[in-house]
């Protein structure tokens, strides 16, 4: 999953800068290695290197490149190491066409040999690079037409832009299966991965859909599919403002984003709560109360913290509705033979919206007859566009790698949604009311949970040596224990793991010792009393308890070495504020460590590719 932008204007702006400012919004999605192709009155020229957009900066400062149309990428590789070398933009046999590319081409071995064996030399180890050499290849007079010629040959996803020195101004585009927009300005046009890297300049994109083929010259634009017919895509205006993808003064996004979340969870509940009716207004999930009552199944299906969500999710909805809930992998759902009751919804969740596997879920659960809803932050992203319908967090771009205020949102939007099935599926109105009530008092409470930051600290400079750490909770805070555990291990890099508090007793109970920290996820619910004795369990071995408990009630004293007491709130809804300790234990501990806490190693924020 990689970032791919592109500029094209009549001459005047210079491309150069646009690419490297919109690149840098995009590093978010892959940052192992960056590079840009300019169209100069010389040709096509490139600049790339292995590293941060930063680096290229600094590299076109001292090598300057002027011309008014190009393209640019950011990488997070798939195929061929991340080096200089492999770098985008991938150019032809004679450096007249380049190309940028987000995805991954399944059968790029057989091209290449094909290719090869015709006579094509390769620079690079990328599966990339045989798209270059099929367009430079094809037959046709315009890029266009040797574009869509050299794709028949091709397997697999991509978003692709690609400019030609014979065709100086002109950008193709094409998409299957990774996301990639337009930008419409006045005498020039954008491409790009997602609308963040092109707000400077334009509000009005245009979504492309699979098999879509763009071309933009600094005139005008047009999309066509593969038999050149033209189709017509719409014009959205993107809502949020830049202020938005800025830190504000934070050191981090994902220090930003932990502290908006009072903010981000009251934008969620905006509008949405009925509370004379303890119920909630969705009206984007297009279910009309007779759809709700006939549901009989739900079936959950995300991956990473979106998992996690929903683990949370089937919790909340089978309390609320009393109808059986499965939560999937999305990478496993998706190549499982499905046996899918009738009258079951699937909630497809991902905050991006744009996640490969999650998508490949949606549509084999669709296919298998089930009534997708998405439960998705970025307006307008594939998944969202492919649900019957859905529930838009409204939680604002989420920057950081690590997810943070979308997991809040997504438990606010899951509790919301099991109001408005709830109702369909005899929940006491009393219970409906009450839980609409303790959902409207939970920004305050956030707030309050997020004064824990200053002890989180302490704790994070006490435990920062650590190699390994536990986290523990039940029922619906075992899935918090999950996040905790996610978090630390993708920011700073320590072993962590999450498990159910009773489970522990059945093999990893063989971990503890005296260095183990041991993060108990125990707010005072009905099964606080269990957690206790697993707590127990781990003192008696010499585990480092840090309890997040609930203030006021259920002190465990002398269990623990240190207690993180979050404000009290209805059982079900716990996982929110229990969550917050542990977001910015992981986010301190990587800090102290001096981790690259917005940009972790490996990791990307969006996996667009399987
Ligand atoms: C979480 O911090 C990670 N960035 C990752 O596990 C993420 O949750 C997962 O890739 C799913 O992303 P999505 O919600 O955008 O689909």
């Amino acid at each position: 999953m990689c970032g791919i932008i592109g500029y094209t204007g009549g001459g005047q702006r210079e491309a150069t800068p646009i690419l490297l400012r919109g690149l840098g919004r995009l590093e978010y999605r892959g940052y192992d290695s960056a590079g840009l192709a300019i169209q100069t009155d010389r040709g096509v020229v490139t600049r790339k290197l292995a590293g941060r957009v930063g680096g290229l900066q600094a590299l076109v400062e001292r090598l300057p490149v002027h011309g008014a149309s190009g393209i640019a990428h950011t990488r997070w590789a798939t195929h061929g190491a991340p080096t200089a070398r492999n770098a985008h933009p991938q150019v032809d046999c004679h450096e007249r066409i380049a190309l940028v590319h987000n995805g991954i081409i399944e059968n790029a071995d057989a091209l290449r040999a094909a290719l090869e064996r015709a006579g094509h030399s390769f620079w690079t180890d990328t599966d990339s690079e045989t798209l270059v050499h099929l367009i430079e290849d094809a037959p046709g007079d315009t890029l266009e037409a040797r574009v869509i010629a050299a794709l028949e040959h091709v397997v697999g996803t991509y978003g692709i832009a690609v400019v030609w020195a014979e065709e100086p101004g002109k950008i193709v585009v094409a998409r299957q299966g990774s996301p990639v927009l337009l930008g419409l300005g006045d005498g020039e046009y954008f491409v790009a991965s997602d609308a963040a890297a092109i707000l400077d300049y334009t509000r009005s994109i245009v979504h492309l859909d699979d098999g879509d083929i763009a071309v933009l010259t600094p005139e005008s634009y047009h999309v066509v599919d593969r038999e050149s017919h033209v189709q017509l895509r719409a014009v959205d205006d993107v809502t949020w403002d830049l202020e938005e993808i800025e830190l504000n003064g934070y050191a981090h996004f994902m220090q930003k984003e932990i502290a908006e979340q009072s903010e981000t969870v009251r934008s969620t509940l905006r509008g949405r709560l009925v509370f004379d009716d303890g119920t909630a207004r969705l009206d984007g999930l297009n279910l009309t109360p007779a759809d709700c009552a006939a549901i009989r199944h739900i079936n959950i299906v995300g991956c990473g913290t979106s998992w996690h969500a929903g683990l949370v999710g089937r919790h909340i909805l089978e309390t609320l509705t009393q109808i059986p809930v499965t939560v999937e992998y999305a990478s496993e759902y998706r190549y499982r033979r499905l046996v899918m009751s009738p009258d079951t919804l699937t909630i497809a969740i991902s905050q991006s919206g744009e996640t490969a596997d999650t998508l490949e879920a949606l549509r084999a659960a669709r296919a298998a007859r089930s009534r997708v809803i998405g439960l998705v932050n970025v307006v307008g992203s594939t998944i969202a566009r492919e649900s019957d319908g859905g529930i838009y967090l409204h939680a604002g771009p989420e920057i950081g790698v690590a997810s943070t205020k979308a997991f809040t949102s997504q438990i606010v939007a899951l509790a919301l949604l099991g109001l408005y099935l709830g109702r369909e599926h005899g929940l006491a109105l009393a219970m409906r009311q009450d839980l609409a009530c303790r959902l409207a008092q939970l920004p305050g409470l956030v707030t309050r949970a997020l004064a824990l930051e200053p002890e989180v600290r302490m704790l994070a400079e006490e435990f920062v040596q650590s190699r390994n750490a536990l986290y523990l909770g039940r029922g619906v805070n075992f899935p918090v224990a999950l996040e905790g555990a996610l978090k630390l291990k993708e920011i700073s890099y320590i072993h962590a793991e999450g498990y159910p508090a009773a489970e522990m007793k059945h093999g990893p109970i063989a971990l503890i010792d005296n260095e183990m920290p041991v993060v108990f996820v125990a707010p005072h619910d009905e099964v606080y009393p269990k957690v206790l004795s697993n707590m127990q369990e781990v003192k008696a071995r010499g585990g480092r308890i840090i309890a997040v408990t609930t203030e006021g009630r259920g002190d465990v004293g002398t269990l623990a070495e240190h207690q993180l007491r979050i404000p009290e709130t209805a059982p079900l809804l716990s996982p929110i504020l229990t969550v917050i300790p542990l977001q910015l234990l992981a986010y301190h501990i990587a800090v102290l460590r001096g981790c690259d806490v917005d940009r972790p190693r490996n990791l990307a924020k969006s996996v667009t590719v399987e």
